[in-house]
């Protein structure tokens, strides 16, 4: 596990997951001059940088919830002066972000997502059961619960649903039992504490095999804490509403839950919605995405060698083919002008 260190450059601490192969997915739709890609995990702007390098008259507008990784993008990719705006939201406000920069439609929107290696890096954050931390896990540290909030006040069958739901735990109401029966004692306040119960909940037999323990509890708190699968079931569809006719979308799920919400909204798009049996299938029902991807793409072996986080995982993409009743009002919503995020401040 590394130290935090803030002084080692920005693009030697993450290794951006099938860079190539995002860049390749994106780059036909931001050929032309001022075309526009959102990227929605903006992170420490290793795919960012690939995108500027690659597509030289595109402009990328980074979203990230995260400060500390705005800041640090922001350094690395400041040589490619106004063709990259940064943005700090939450990437289910993709709508508001394209809006609130004049933009109609945009010509692709990459979603990396999970947490990054900074985060995990940064001992501080909490979400490493590697180390011992406050228990933050917050990928925005500016608002939101903590994940000590989230273990001293839900009821033990709140607690049992996240480790369960959220982290596939087989033990999830021994460590649910467990977790309420120790706040009595004193609250919550330790990485390293959690990673000790957890392991003593479980099985000896258990703890043999399926990786460290704790993993499975700590995904849970990050995705509760972040919210992340609500906003990824928002996130998706606004980000395919977002996108120009021709415009292409690039998703990277690490696991499963994600991959799901990522493969629903795209097969919505791909498939036809006439009813079966219509003689001719109307223009408003034929799908509105082509699949790029057949199914879900996974790292090769020269990808697993150079980069470890790319075991788990799935690449999906998609191109937008026409508008769709939605796109059409939220297109001529923007047209007249209506207030941006700004003037609602
Ligand atoms: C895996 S990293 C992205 C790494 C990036 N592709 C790179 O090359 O450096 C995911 C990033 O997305 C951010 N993130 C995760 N969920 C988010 C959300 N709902 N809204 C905005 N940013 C989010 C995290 O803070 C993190 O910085």
């Amino acid at each position: 596990m590394s130290t935090p260190d803030d002084a080692r450059p920005t693009g030697d601490r993450h290794l951006p997951v099938l860079m190539q192969r995002c860049v390749d997915l994106l780059a036909p739709a931001l050929a032309e001059p001022g075309s526009v890609l959102v990227d929605c995990t903006l992170g420490m702007g290793g795919h960012t940088e690939a995108v500027l390098e690659q597509a030289p008259t595109a402009r990328v507008v980074g979203i990230d919830r995260d400060t500390q990784a705005l800041r640090l993008a922001g350094e690395r990719l400041a040589r490619f002066g106004d063709r990259f705006t940064p943005v700090h939201a939450v990437y289910d406000e993709i709508g508001d972000v394209v809006a609130d920069l004049g933009l109609d439609g945009v010509q692709g929107v990459l979603m990396d997502l999970g947490v990054s290696s900074l985060q995990l890096d940064e001992a501080d954050r909490g979400f490493a059961y590697a180390q011992d931390a406050p228990l933050d896990m917050r990928m925005d540290q500016t608002r939101g619960i903590t994940a000590a909030d989230v273990l001293n006040t839900y009821d033990e069958r709140a607690l049992t649903r996240v480790l369960r739901e959220y982290g596939e735990e087989r033990f999830a109401q021994r460590v649910a039992r467990a977790v309420v029966r120790r706040r009595e004692e004193r609250p919550w306040e330790r990485t390293g504490e959690l990673a000790d119960l957890v392991r003593a909940s479980i099985p000896a037999a258990a703890r043999r095999t399926g990786g460290n323990p704790s993993k499975r509890t700590f995904q849970a708190l990050r995705i509760e804490v972040n919210g992340e699968l609500e906003v990824l079931e928002r996130a998706v569809p606004a980000a395919i509403e977002a996108l120009a006719v021709g415009g292409r979308i690039v998703v990277e799920s690490y696991q499963s839950l994600e991959d799901r919400i990522v493969k629903r909204a795209i097969a919505r798009g791909t498939t036809s919605s006439a009813p079966a049996g219509l003689p001719v299938e109307p223009e408003t029902h034929k799908p509105y995405l082509e699949a790029l991807t057949r199914g879900a793409e996974e790292a090769d072996e020269a990808e697993l060698a150079r980069n470890p986080r790319s075991a788990s995982v799935r690449l999906r993409a998609a191109r937008r083919l026409r508008p769709t009743p939605d796109h059409l009002r939220v297109t001529a919503a923007r047209r007249m002008n209506r207030p941006t995020k700004e003037d609602r401040r």
